[in-house]
């Protein structure tokens, strides 16, 4: 398997993806790492796991890839602007001496103005090219007021429903809450899109309430995302990685059988706004949020209620990493309407998974969700 399509085993390897397994180089340099069940409870740091950290020091070791990725989706480019493959320890760069100097900037300027918070992010200023623009750009049209901009008249704030009722709305489109709690195990059988077309078998087994498999077929193996309700984990043949707290709570959410009935108990409190318009169709915009984490945003069609778009965001110590869930081709299954097709994307990286059959409350062996043993992490 070459370090393409490692990378890309890695990336599609389900509705998750672990940017700490998207970049083989990064193990490659690292000591191997530890077994969970020795992992201490002050986690390793990024000094301690790569060689040459400098501006990022003190932060934990699994944040340094997100950040990596952080960065790249913000000045828009690949990790080889910055790295020679395989010695991402190496300066030899000046993208990424230069890198080093604004990590220290963009620090220095958010404890100096924003308490420390991530106001101030690399794509704040880059907006995803490498040279920023510093001199405002004369555009074609005349200049608009920014309350004009996609929003028609009658969608101010009053006029948005209640998320409430939106939440109600999307759980009566789906069948309600009885239905999806007859729903107890579910089989799904399909095709991975990626790669500009290329074309890969994926499975998919749930299990009520929050147990899910998902195994992708590629050209170097079987890569696997799985939940087990408690932890999550994702491998590629000889490599393991066990989730973190974060991605944990993301694969609850793509593992529970009975979602949209849970949505509410999930967040303290929700909002509306009005939302984009997804393949054709209308939306609001739900945010859920809970003071200390971070928000969901659920994009429910204006029309039929269902859910069309989630976004979820994982922080880094640079800056918060959107990952993108569009749900179509939504087919009723055992009195339940569920998406047939999903397309998940994040900066510089997306796949579409169409199911092709289905099967509910049929038996699923619970072997199918016991985490690999812990020995199988340590593999480099
Ligand atoms: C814009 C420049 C830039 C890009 C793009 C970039 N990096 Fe980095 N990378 C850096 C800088 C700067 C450091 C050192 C940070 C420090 O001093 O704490 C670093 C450090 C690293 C390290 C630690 C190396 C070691 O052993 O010390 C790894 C691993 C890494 N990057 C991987 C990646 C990956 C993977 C990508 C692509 C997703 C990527 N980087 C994209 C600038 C970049
Ligand atoms: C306050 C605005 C601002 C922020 C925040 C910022 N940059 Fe920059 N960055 C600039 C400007 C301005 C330049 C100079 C561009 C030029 O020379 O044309 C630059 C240049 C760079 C370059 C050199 C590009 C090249 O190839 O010449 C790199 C690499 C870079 N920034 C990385 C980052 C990273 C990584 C972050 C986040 C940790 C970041 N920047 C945050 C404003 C910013």
């Amino acid at each position: 398997m070459n370090g393409s399509h490692r990378n890309f085993c890695f990336a599609v390897c389900g509705t998750l993806l672990s940017h700490t397994l998207a970049i083989s180089g990064a193990s490659a340099q690292s000591e191997p790492p530890k077994a969970p069940a020795e992992v201490p409870a002050r986690p390793r740091l990024a000094e301690e796991e790569f060689k040459n950290v400098q501006a990022l020091k003190g932060i934990p070791a699994e944040q340094v890839i997100p950040s990596m990725q952080f960065i790249a989706a913000s000045l828009g480019v690949e990790c080889e602007y910055c790295h020679v493959a395989h010695a991402n320890d190496k300066d030899d760069k000046k993208p990424k001496v230069t890198a080093r100097k604004m990590i220290n900037m963009m620090m220095a300027i958010n404890k100096d103005n924003f308490e420390g918070r991530h106001e101030v992010t690399c794509f704040s200023c880059h907006r995803g090219s490498a040279k920023p623009v510093g001199t405002p750009i004369i555009s074609d049209e005349g200049p608009r007021p920014r309350a004009e901009e996609g929003k028609k008249p009658e969608e101010t704030k009053a006029a948005l429903p209640a998320a409430e009722q939106l939440l109600d709305k999307y759980l009566a489109a789906v069948g309600g809450a009885e239905a999806l709690q007859k729903i107890t195990s579910r089989v799904q059988k399909g095709t991975l899109t990626a790669f500009g077309g290329q074309h890969f078998p994926a499975e998919i087994y749930s299990k009520a309430p929050d147990k899910r498999f998902s195994v992708m077929h590629l050209l170097g193996g079987e890569s696997v995302t799985a939940f087990d309700g408690k932890q999550g984990w994702l491998s590629v043949p000889g490599r393991v990685h066990m989730m973190s707290a974060t991605e944990n709570a993301a694969a609850h959410i793509d593992a529970d059988l009975c979602l949209p009935a849970h949505l509410k108990t999930l967040y303290q409190e929700f909002r509306v706004n009005a939302g984009d318009k997804i393949d054709g169709h209308e939306t609001y915009m739900v945010v859920g949020q809970t003071e200390g984490q971070l928000p969901l945003h659920l994009y429910l069609d204006k029309e039929t209620g269902l859910l069309l778009r989630l976004i979820r965001y994982a922080e880094t110590p640079l800056g918060r990493n959107p990952t993108q869930i569009d749900y179509a081709d939504y087919r009723d299954a055992n009195g339940v309407k569920m998406p047939f097709r999903w397309t998940l994307a994040r900066p510089g990286n997306r796949f579409t998974i169409q199911i092709e059959q289905v099967q509910q409350n049929v038996p699923v062996d619970d072997a199918k969700f016991v985490p690999p043993p812990a020995s199988a992490t340590a593999k480099p």
